[in-house]
């Protein structure tokens, strides 16, 4: 699959993903303040690829696009919520985001706080929703995964130490298991969701999620890169922050171009997990590409 034809497809499942949040987050009662909030957080922006994993996932056994859409959108909630909480003053002080101001400061601090509050339950209400699986055991193990994937041992685990890493000149091993947390584990449950939702062996599950766990990685080192390299146009949010702010990367530690080598192994290792799958995964091992590849 060439550079073209992936982000067509890209494009093609993130507008379905932004037709499925516009729907989902249609809601407005008396809460109309928080839900505007929330829909500006989630709406009009990102490359949505945690959704596009899932989807492409779930593809692998057989679900279609749509079957999968509203598990992808309930994941694309809480990863939005992470943005939007990443961004506080008191967390990375960012003031864009996807190229439009953040939440805090299109609203005011206490509406962001909240509006991320809303998409991460709301993620879950969708979760357990009817329409997002029939077969209620299947909707059960989405809800457990992804609460785990997103608390404490995982994205909010991450995130805790990411701050608490600022100027604590941090070696290899401890950066990796702050990344794999903060960003692996939500990508991770991308590509574990797909297997779930198409009851997936055992053996299915685990080869997704080892995909999940080297893209993932791979994924932030891209992201730490691209501080470096890109430009904020290009990236939607300002860049040139991670060095400024003492964070502990890769980047910091070993400079682009060995970081970039390591990056691409993790794409090397994530393909040999697809194996298995023979040519079905082939839009998986192209995102994993493409992961690294990405120019913002
Ligand atoms: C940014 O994620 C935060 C990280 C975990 C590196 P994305 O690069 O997926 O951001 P969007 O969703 O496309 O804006
Ligand atoms: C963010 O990592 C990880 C999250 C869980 C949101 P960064 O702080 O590097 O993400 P950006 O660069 O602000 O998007
Ligand atoms: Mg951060
Ligand atoms: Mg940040
Ligand atoms: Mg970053």
């Amino acid at each position: 699959m060439n550079a073209e034809e992936f982000y067509a497809r890209l494009k093609t499942h993130a507008s379905s993903v932004e037709d499925e949040l516009a729907i989902l987050l249609k809601g407005s009662g008396s809460y109309g303040h928080l839900m505007d909030a929330m829909r500006y957080s989630a709406l009009n922006g990102g490359k949505r690829m945690r959704p596009f994993l899932l989807m492409e996932s779930a593809a692998l056994f057989g679900v279609n696009y749509q079957a999968s859409l509203q598990a992808a959108a309930a994941l694309e909630c809480v990863h939005c919520y992470s943005l939007v909480h990443d961004d506080l003053p008191a967390m990375d002080d960012d003031d864009m985001r996807r190229g439009k101001p953040t939440t805090h400061i299109a609203y005011d601090e206490a509406t962001a706080i909240l509006a991320g509050d809303g998409l991460l339950t709301f993620a879950f209400e969708i979760l357990a929703r009817e329409t997002t699986h029939a077969n209620a055991s299947i909707r059960s193990d989405l809800v457990l995964q992804l609460a785990i994937a997103a608390g404490p041992s995982g994205m909010v685990g991450g995130q805790d130490r990411d701050l608490n890493a600022e100027h604590m000149n941090w070696g290899e091993a401890e950066i990796c298991k702050m990344q794999a947390m903060k960003t692996g584990a939500l990508i991770e449950f991308a590509c574990q969701a797909g297997a779930i939702l198409g009851g997936a062996s055992e053996d299915e599950k685990l080869a997704l999620v080892n995909f999940g766990k080297a893209i993932g990685q791979a994924f932030q080192l891209a992201d730490d890169i691209l501080d470096v390299t890109a430009n904020a146009e290009t990236m939607g949010k300002n860049t040139a922050k991670d060095g400024e702010r003492g964070k502990g990367t890769l980047v910091g530690l070993y400079g682009v171009d060995q970081t970039r080598e390591m990056a691409i192994d993790l794409v090397k290792q994530a393909q040999d997990s697809l194996l298995p799958f023979g040519n079905k995964a082939d839009i998986l091992n192209s995102a994993a590409h493409f992961v690294v590849e990405r120019n913002h």
